[in-house]
């Protein structure tokens, strides 16, 4: 377990140094990551926690199928490697959509080459969801999780899947510039849906028409998906918001201290100054 410096625990799997959430087979997957076969035609979700993989992962599903309907599961178990097994992942029909959050060392060297959709989001709203996520999910049996915890594990890079800045630069420096692999921020997805979808649509190879593109944009607006998934089990606690739980930019400023904010701004800067990337915080 790990300590949040304010009386909270966490179960952590370390692999390589990198803190995990104890998924029952992710050990054994990661043993035979070497094993895993691209396909030509994956498409891959990569993010850090919390930055809109359920979102970005019904807009590939609508894409790829041609249907413009919301799916009938929170997500389809295509979590690999923390969550779905070598062998489900095989069986997926193509084009199979997977997502993960490992950073790049855990990520299988092969699927490299597939089309790889990075979605960021600003790391202070990505805190706030994670820390709410972190409340609502009993499956961790989390002690006494509270928001100073949270922050501080996310700054000391103790949270799961280890430190923001450090995933998104390793991810950027092999991402961009690579014909493959599209970069779409979570705010850019809030200003302008449709704009994202259609770019998403391009990247991929799929012409949709605009009405299409239209269809997806309003089908994933917050407000629908909160209202047509709610009723999904789910492995969050009934208490809980779930995932759809606010789905704003800035939702931060009801979280942070002043001098939370101040050493965060800090850090960012210093992290940020070599990284290409202009996320914001407010819309
Ligand atoms: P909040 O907790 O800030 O509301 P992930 O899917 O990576 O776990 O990310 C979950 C976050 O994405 C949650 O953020 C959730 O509300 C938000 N989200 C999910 N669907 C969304 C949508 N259609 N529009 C905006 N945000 C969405």
């Amino acid at each position: 377990k790990v300590h949040d410096g304010h009386g909270g625990f966490v179960p952590t799997l370390f692999v390589d140094g990198v803190p995990l959430p104890p998924f029952p087979g992710l050990q054994i997957n990661l043993q035979r990551i070497d094993k895993f076969q691209a396909r030509s035609d994956d498409i891959w979700i990569v993010n850090w926690p919390k930055s809109g993989t359920h979102w970005m992962w019904e807009v590939v599903m609508m894409l790829s199928s041609g249907r413009a309907k919301l799916r009938d599961s929170v997500k389809v178990g295509a979590m690999f490697p923390e969550a779905c097994t070598l062998q489900a992942a095989e069986k997926m029909t193509s084009p199979r959509v997977l997502d993960t959050h490992v950073p790049l060392k855990l990520f299988p060297k092969a699927a490299l080459k597939s089309k790889i959709i990075y979605t960021v989001r600003n790391p202070k709203d990505a805190c706030v969801s994670f820390y709410h996520h972190q409340k609502g999910m009993s499956m961790y049996r989390l002690d006494n999780v509270s928001w100073e915890g949270t922050l501080e594990l996310m700054i000391n890079g103790k949270a799961y899947y280890g430190n923001w800045f450090d995933h998104v630069e390793e991810w950027l420096k092999v991402l961009e510039n690579n014909p493959n692999a599209l970069i779409v921020t979570y705010e850019d997805m809030k200003m302008d849906l449709k704009k994202q979808v259609r770019r998403v649509a391009e990247f991929l190879g799929y012409k949709r028409s605009e009405k299409f593109y239209d269809d997806v944009a309003k089908l994933c607006s917050f407000g629908n998906m909160k209202k047509e998934k709610r009723d999904i089990k789910s492995a969050w606690s009934k208490e809980s918001t779930g995932i759809y739980r606010k789905g704003t930019v800035g939702d931060w400023k009801n979280y942070f201290t002043m001098a939370q904010n101040e050493k965060f701004n800090e850090m960012y800067t210093r992290r940020m100054k070599d990284i290409n990337l202009d996320l914001k915080f407010e819309l």
